[in-house]
């Protein structure tokens, strides 16, 4: 597994060029890109970065990345991130590792969004894996109950036997909808429930590039 994300993640970096705003992922496949592009620092590429969650910024900074702030960019030339899922047409779920919020602001704001994964990230329809939703902690009963409503089975993100905490103060609902039919659709009515910050839909219209790394250390495009 890990050379197949090695992989998708090296490939990836190779289109990061020279004075580049880079968005960097969240999670075990977005850590190889992390150090492939350390690695291309220390080799003298001048680049900036801004990163998906505080665990992926502090990597960064291991590695010698330049970290700069949501705050000093209009746009980021190149995000490249994990997905949890896959689908044909490059709709994803995110959010297994909780920084979906982050994840989106970054995939909607990026000249190109590069999706990394192994093989076991496929699928036909997006749904086996539990869709993440940050929602707001004060009001969690009531959005979960409006979030049920809608067919699935949410439960609450724990972490050591308390909420699960995102990096924005939020918490993280799991979504068991067996399977997504419209990916679309449902992003629209999650978004509707007051509560719902954002959600781990994203859809195909971000997503630029779907590279998929192999066992044999080869990649393929969606
Ligand atoms: C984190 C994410 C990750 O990209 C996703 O969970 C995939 O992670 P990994 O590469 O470890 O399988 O969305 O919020």
């Amino acid at each position: 597994m890990e050379v197949a994300k090695k992989a998708a993640a090296e490939s990836a970096v190779e289109f990061i060029k020279p004075g580049m705003i880079v968005g960097l992922g969240t999670g075990t496949t977005a850590y190889w890109a992390i150090q492939a592009l350390g690695k291309k620092v220390a080799n003298g590429l001048e680049v900036k970065a801004v990163a998906s969650s505080v665990a992926s910024e502090e990597e960064a900074k291991k590695v010698g990345i330049q970290i700069v702030s949501f705050h000093s960019f209009s746009s980021i030339d190149i995000y490249i991130d994990g997905a949890d899922e896959i689908d044909g047409e490059k709709n994803l779920i995110k959010g297994g590792g909780g920084a979906l919020l982050r994840e989106k602001i970054l995939a909607f704001n990026s000249k190109e969004f590069i999706v990394i994964a192994d093989e076991s990230k496929v699928v036909k329809q997006l749904g086996k894996f539990h869709l993440p939703l940050e929602v707001v902690p004060f009001a969690q009963p009531l959005t979960m109950r409006q979030i049920a409503a809608l067919g699935c089975k949410p439960s609450l993100r724990l972490k050591n036997n308390t909420p699960f905490i995102t990096d924005n103060g939020n918490y993280i609902i799991d979504c068991d909808f067996t399977s997504i039919a419209s990916v679309a659709e449902l992003n629209i009515q999650l978004h509707l429930i007051p509560g719902v910050v954002e959600t781990g839909l994203f859809l195909y219209t971000m997503v630029a590039k779907v590279i998929i790394g192999k066992e044999d250390g080869t990649v393929r495009l969606l």
